[in-house]
């Protein structure tokens, strides 16, 4: 019987592991990408709907970086199975500049929660000729702080 204990135990783990909710990743709180941007995200509403703020580290021009505003929405549903898709916009209330970001909230292998995310910041330039050269494009990873 003193031997069965572990193995039972063991066995109890495995099969109840299966049935256990897995964790949810939720995009609320304070959170740090791969270049040092500071974004806060508050008051996520029942539709989904949520605003914060945003710290960018760096910028594409030469003016002083202040905290900008954010907003955006994230899919719900059973569908998304814990592990959200979402958008928002970055207002940046320091330059004529606008980003628009899209990504995921993972729960990583870890039970670490990161969201995986594509941008788009697009520029202010002076005539329809510049157009070509007004958006730029990359990857922000961000976990959090
Ligand atoms: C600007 O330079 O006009 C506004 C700031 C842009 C910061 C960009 S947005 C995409 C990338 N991710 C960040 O955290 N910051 C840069």
């Amino acid at each position: 019987m003193v031997q069965a204990t572990p193995f039972l135990l063991v066995l109890f783990l495995a099969l109840g592991a299966h049935s256990l909710p897995a964790k949810k990743c939720s995009l609320t709180g304070r959170w740090v990408n791969d270049l040092g941007s500071n974004m806060t995200i508050t008051a996520v509403n029942e539709n989904g709907e949520f605003s914060g703020s945003y710290h960018t580290a760096v910028t594409a021009t030469s003016n002083e970086i202040k905290v900008s505003p954010l907003q955006g929405s994230h899919k719900r549903g059973p569908n998304q199975r814990g592990q959200p898709t979402f958008g928002f916009t970055v207002n940046w209330s320091f330059s004529d500049s606008i980003t628009v970001f899209t990504g995921q909230c993972f729960v990583d292998d870890d039970g670490k929660e990161i969201l995986r995310t594509m941008w788009l910041l697009r520029s202010r330039v002076e005539n329809i000729k510049s157009d070509w050269k007004a958006t730029r494009v990359g990857p922000n990873v961000f976990t959090r702080l």
